[in-house]
Protein backbone atom coordinates (compact mmCIF):
# COMPACT_ATOMS: atom_id res chain seq x y z
CA UNK A 1 0.00 0.00 0.00
CA UNK A 2 2.79 2.13 1.07
CA UNK A 3 3.90 2.15 -2.90
CA UNK A 4 0.63 2.91 -4.01
CA UNK A 5 0.39 6.04 -1.98
CA UNK A 6 3.49 7.27 -3.32
CA UNK A 7 2.97 6.47 -7.11
CA UNK A 8 0.11 8.92 -6.75
CA UNK A 9 1.96 11.29 -5.22
CA UNK A 10 4.76 11.00 -7.97
CA UNK A 11 1.72 11.71 -10.75
CA UNK A 12 0.97 15.19 -8.52
CA UNK A 13 4.51 16.27 -9.59
CA UNK A 14 4.80 19.23 -11.62
CA UNK A 15 7.55 19.65 -14.21
CA UNK A 16 7.86 23.48 -15.28
CA UNK A 17 9.92 24.32 -18.33
CA UNK A 18 12.40 27.29 -18.54
CA UNK A 19 13.49 29.30 -21.88
CA UNK A 20 12.77 27.87 -25.02
CA UNK A 21 12.93 24.02 -24.72
CA UNK A 22 16.83 24.52 -24.89
CA UNK A 23 16.93 23.39 -21.40
CA UNK A 24 14.48 20.89 -18.96
CA UNK A 25 14.34 22.51 -15.37
CA UNK A 26 12.66 20.70 -13.15
CA UNK A 27 11.27 20.01 -9.80
CA UNK A 28 9.93 16.80 -8.80
CA UNK A 29 8.38 15.74 -6.12
CA UNK A 30 6.16 13.23 -4.26
CA UNK A 31 4.98 12.55 -0.52
CA UNK A 32 3.41 9.96 1.39
CA UNK A 33 2.17 8.87 4.70
CA UNK A 34 4.32 6.36 5.51
CA UNK A 35 7.67 7.19 3.98
CA UNK A 36 9.52 10.35 3.78
CA UNK A 37 9.20 12.55 1.03
CA UNK A 38 11.03 13.93 -1.66
CA UNK A 39 11.62 17.57 -3.41
CA UNK A 40 14.33 17.90 -6.00
CA UNK A 41 15.37 20.04 -9.12
CA UNK A 42 17.18 19.18 -11.84
CA UNK A 43 18.96 20.70 -14.66
CA UNK A 44 18.66 18.71 -18.44
CA UNK A 45 18.29 15.51 -15.84
CA UNK A 46 21.38 16.32 -13.89
CA UNK A 47 20.48 16.92 -10.21
CA UNK A 48 21.10 20.52 -8.71
CA UNK A 49 20.04 20.48 -5.20
CA UNK A 50 17.11 18.57 -3.38
CA UNK A 51 15.41 19.36 0.52
CA UNK A 52 16.47 16.96 2.93
CA UNK A 53 13.51 16.50 5.13
CA UNK A 54 15.64 14.68 8.21
CA UNK A 55 18.07 17.32 7.89
CA UNK A 56 15.91 20.06 7.52
CA UNK A 57 17.63 21.86 5.37
CA UNK A 58 17.95 22.47 1.57
CA UNK A 59 21.26 20.79 -0.42
CA UNK A 60 22.51 21.84 -3.15
CA UNK A 61 24.64 19.02 -5.36
CA UNK A 62 26.06 21.20 -7.74
CA UNK A 63 29.06 19.63 -9.31
CA UNK A 64 32.37 21.27 -7.77
CA UNK A 65 33.28 23.16 -11.78
CA UNK A 66 29.24 24.72 -12.48
CA UNK A 67 28.74 28.39 -11.92
CA UNK A 68 27.29 28.64 -8.58
CA UNK A 69 23.90 29.66 -8.14
CA UNK A 70 20.91 28.78 -5.39
CA UNK A 71 17.39 28.26 -5.24
CA UNK A 72 16.88 31.05 -2.73
CA UNK A 73 17.17 31.21 1.03
CA UNK A 74 13.58 29.77 0.96
CA UNK A 75 13.67 26.72 -0.83
CA UNK A 76 13.29 24.34 2.28
CA UNK A 77 10.30 26.40 3.19
CA UNK A 78 8.90 26.32 0.10
CA UNK A 79 9.79 22.41 -0.44
CA UNK A 80 7.65 21.73 3.28
CA UNK A 81 5.04 23.70 1.67
CA UNK A 82 4.56 21.63 -1.38
CA UNK A 83 4.70 18.49 0.60
CA UNK A 84 1.79 20.04 2.84
CA UNK A 85 0.13 20.57 -0.88
CA UNK A 86 0.99 17.36 -2.18
CA UNK A 87 -0.72 15.44 0.54
CA UNK A 88 -3.81 16.76 0.22
CA UNK A 89 -3.58 16.13 -2.89
CA UNK A 90 -2.92 13.05 -2.48
CA UNK A 91 -6.02 12.31 -0.40
CA UNK A 92 -8.28 14.02 -2.08
CA UNK A 93 -7.02 11.52 -5.33
CA UNK A 94 -7.26 8.37 -3.03
CA UNK A 95 -11.07 9.46 -2.52
CA UNK A 96 -12.39 10.63 -5.72
CA UNK A 97 -10.01 7.78 -8.05
CA UNK A 98 -9.41 4.71 -6.80
CA UNK A 99 -7.04 3.42 -9.70
CA UNK A 100 -3.59 5.48 -10.36
CA UNK A 101 -2.77 4.76 -14.58
CA UNK A 102 0.85 5.33 -13.78
CA UNK A 103 3.40 3.04 -16.41
CA UNK A 104 5.49 0.88 -14.92
CA UNK A 105 9.32 1.06 -16.20
CA UNK A 106 12.24 -1.79 -15.25
CA UNK A 107 15.09 -0.29 -14.25
CA UNK A 108 18.66 -0.75 -16.66
CA UNK A 109 21.70 -0.36 -14.50
CA UNK A 110 25.48 -0.79 -15.24
CA UNK A 111 28.73 -0.72 -13.42
CA UNK A 112 32.21 0.66 -13.62
CA UNK A 113 34.66 2.41 -11.86
CA UNK A 114 35.84 5.89 -11.45
CA UNK A 115 39.27 5.52 -11.87
CA UNK A 116 41.34 3.54 -14.34
CA UNK A 117 42.05 -0.13 -11.94
CA UNK A 118 45.47 -0.67 -10.70
CA UNK A 119 45.47 -3.28 -8.61
CA UNK A 120 45.76 -2.20 -4.75
CA UNK A 121 45.18 1.03 -5.73
CA UNK A 122 42.15 3.05 -3.90
CA UNK A 123 38.91 3.18 -6.55
CA UNK A 124 35.27 3.59 -6.04
CA UNK A 125 33.08 1.14 -7.95
CA UNK A 126 29.61 3.07 -9.67
CA UNK A 127 26.15 1.12 -10.53
CA UNK A 128 23.88 3.72 -12.31
CA UNK A 129 20.54 2.74 -12.85
CA UNK A 130 18.19 4.21 -15.04
CA UNK A 131 14.83 4.55 -16.53
CA UNK A 132 12.73 3.27 -13.98
CA UNK A 133 9.21 3.99 -12.27
CA UNK A 134 8.23 4.43 -10.01
CA UNK A 135 10.90 6.23 -8.02
CA UNK A 136 11.09 3.51 -5.19
CA UNK A 137 13.78 0.65 -5.74
CA UNK A 138 16.02 -1.16 -3.43
CA UNK A 139 19.81 -1.22 -4.11
CA UNK A 140 22.21 -3.38 -2.53
CA UNK A 141 26.09 -3.80 -2.75
CA UNK A 142 28.07 -7.24 -2.24
CA UNK A 143 31.28 -8.13 -2.16
CA UNK A 144 31.98 -11.83 -2.92
CA UNK A 145 28.22 -12.22 -2.19
CA UNK A 146 28.51 -10.94 1.07
CA UNK A 147 26.06 -7.63 1.32
CA UNK A 148 28.11 -4.79 2.74
CA UNK A 149 26.81 -1.56 3.97
CA UNK A 150 30.42 0.57 4.49
CA UNK A 151 31.74 3.08 1.67
CA UNK A 152 28.25 3.01 0.22
CA UNK A 153 27.24 6.37 -1.08
CA UNK A 154 23.74 6.25 -2.50
CA UNK A 155 22.21 9.64 -4.51
CA UNK A 156 18.77 11.19 -4.56
CA UNK A 157 16.21 9.89 -7.42
CA UNK A 158 16.80 12.07 -10.11
CA UNK A 159 14.22 12.30 -12.67
CA UNK A 160 14.94 12.38 -16.59
CA UNK A 161 13.10 14.17 -19.23
CA UNK A 162 10.82 11.25 -19.97
CA UNK A 163 9.48 10.98 -17.09
CA UNK A 164 11.69 8.47 -15.52
CA UNK A 165 14.27 7.95 -12.67
CA UNK A 166 18.31 7.46 -12.96
CA UNK A 167 19.61 7.05 -9.53
CA UNK A 168 23.68 6.57 -8.53
CA UNK A 169 25.22 5.04 -5.89
CA UNK A 170 29.08 3.83 -5.15
CA UNK A 171 31.18 1.54 -3.03
CA UNK A 172 34.70 2.61 -1.89
CA UNK A 173 37.04 -0.45 -2.66
CA UNK A 174 40.54 -1.65 -3.59
CA UNK A 175 40.75 -3.89 -6.38
CA UNK A 176 42.49 -7.51 -5.17
CA UNK A 177 42.75 -10.44 -7.33
CA UNK A 178 39.56 -12.81 -6.83
CA UNK A 179 37.60 -10.23 -5.34
CA UNK A 180 34.36 -9.79 -7.02
CA UNK A 181 31.06 -6.94 -6.36
CA UNK A 182 27.68 -6.90 -7.72
CA UNK A 183 24.95 -4.30 -7.42
CA UNK A 184 22.13 -5.62 -7.22
CA UNK A 185 18.77 -3.69 -7.50
CA UNK A 186 14.82 -4.62 -6.60
CA UNK A 187 12.00 -2.67 -8.19
CA UNK A 188 8.53 -3.39 -8.35
CA UNK A 189 8.52 -4.54 -12.17
CA UNK A 190 10.85 -6.85 -11.31
CA UNK A 191 10.40 -10.93 -11.23
CA UNK A 192 14.08 -10.98 -9.82
CA UNK A 193 16.78 -8.97 -9.14
CA UNK A 194 18.73 -7.18 -11.65
CA UNK A 195 22.64 -7.27 -11.16
CA UNK A 196 25.51 -6.33 -12.42
CA UNK A 197 28.64 -7.93 -11.55
CA UNK A 198 32.46 -6.19 -11.79
CA UNK A 199 35.52 -8.78 -10.69
CA UNK A 200 38.87 -7.38 -11.08
CA UNK A 201 39.88 -10.26 -12.58
CA UNK A 202 38.19 -9.43 -15.73
CA UNK A 203 40.16 -6.73 -16.03
CA UNK A 204 43.70 -7.59 -14.66
CA UNK A 205 43.74 -10.59 -17.17
CA UNK A 206 44.42 -9.07 -20.68
CA UNK A 207 47.34 -7.24 -18.98
CA UNK A 208 48.75 -9.98 -17.08
CA UNK A 209 48.43 -12.62 -19.92
CA UNK A 210 51.42 -10.53 -21.80
CA UNK A 211 54.39 -11.82 -19.61
CA UNK A 212 53.12 -15.80 -19.52
CA UNK A 213 52.70 -15.25 -23.42
CA UNK A 214 56.82 -13.63 -23.42
CA UNK A 215 57.52 -16.54 -21.10
CA UNK A 216 56.17 -19.20 -23.43
CA UNK A 217 58.33 -17.71 -26.41
CA UNK A 218 61.29 -17.53 -24.38
CA UNK A 219 60.51 -21.21 -22.92
CA UNK A 220 59.93 -21.94 -27.05
CA UNK A 221 63.11 -20.18 -28.14
CA UNK A 222 64.98 -21.57 -25.48
CA UNK A 223 63.97 -25.66 -25.88
CA UNK A 224 64.37 -24.98 -30.02
CA UNK A 225 68.10 -23.49 -29.18
CA UNK A 226 68.61 -26.63 -26.76
CA UNK A 227 67.45 -29.21 -30.21
CA UNK A 228 69.61 -26.87 -32.49
CA UNK A 229 72.25 -27.59 -30.12
CA UNK A 230 71.79 -31.23 -29.61
CA UNK A 231 71.61 -31.83 -33.76
CA UNK A 232 74.50 -30.16 -34.22
CA UNK A 233 76.45 -31.92 -31.18
CA UNK A 234 75.47 -35.54 -32.93
CA UNK A 235 76.53 -33.81 -36.48
CA UNK A 236 79.57 -33.21 -34.65
CA UNK A 237 80.17 -36.33 -33.43
CA UNK A 238 79.21 -38.60 -36.87
CA UNK A 239 81.50 -36.58 -38.42
CA UNK A 240 84.73 -37.79 -35.91
C1 LIG B 1 -9.65 1.00 -3.55
O1 LIG B 1 -9.71 -0.22 -4.28
C2 LIG B 1 -9.33 -1.37 -3.56
C3 LIG B 1 -9.37 -2.58 -4.50
O2 LIG B 1 -8.89 -2.24 -5.76
C4 LIG B 1 -10.26 -1.56 -2.35
O3 LIG B 1 -9.83 -2.68 -1.61
C5 LIG B 1 -10.21 -0.31 -1.48
O4 LIG B 1 -11.13 -0.44 -0.41
C6 LIG B 1 -10.54 0.96 -2.31
N1 LIG B 1 -10.36 2.14 -1.48
C7 LIG B 1 -11.20 3.19 -1.50
C8 LIG B 1 -10.83 4.33 -0.61
O5 LIG B 1 -12.18 3.21 -2.20
C1 LIG C 1 13.94 7.34 -20.49
O1 LIG C 1 15.18 7.99 -20.38
C2 LIG C 1 16.23 7.18 -19.85
C3 LIG C 1 17.47 8.04 -19.65
O2 LIG C 1 17.55 9.08 -20.55
C4 LIG C 1 16.49 6.03 -20.82
O3 LIG C 1 17.51 5.21 -20.33
C5 LIG C 1 15.21 5.21 -20.95
O4 LIG C 1 15.39 4.19 -21.89
C6 LIG C 1 14.03 6.10 -21.38
N1 LIG C 1 12.82 5.31 -21.28
C7 LIG C 1 11.84 5.36 -22.17
C8 LIG C 1 10.67 4.52 -21.90
O5 LIG C 1 11.91 6.09 -23.14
Amino acid sequence: MRVCVYILAILAAVPYTRAQVKHVDMNIYGCSDTVPGQDSFALDGEGTGHSDFALKQFVMTLPEFADPFTYGDDAFYTAVQRQFNCLDLVREEIKGNNHSKEVLEPPVSSIYTRKYVKLGVDNQLICHVTGFFPPLLRLRWAKNDVYVSKGVTLGQFQPNNNGTFTLFSSLNFTPKPGDYYTCTVDHATLKQPLIKEWSADKWITPRSIFPIVLCAVGAAVGLLGIAIGILFFIKGSQCN
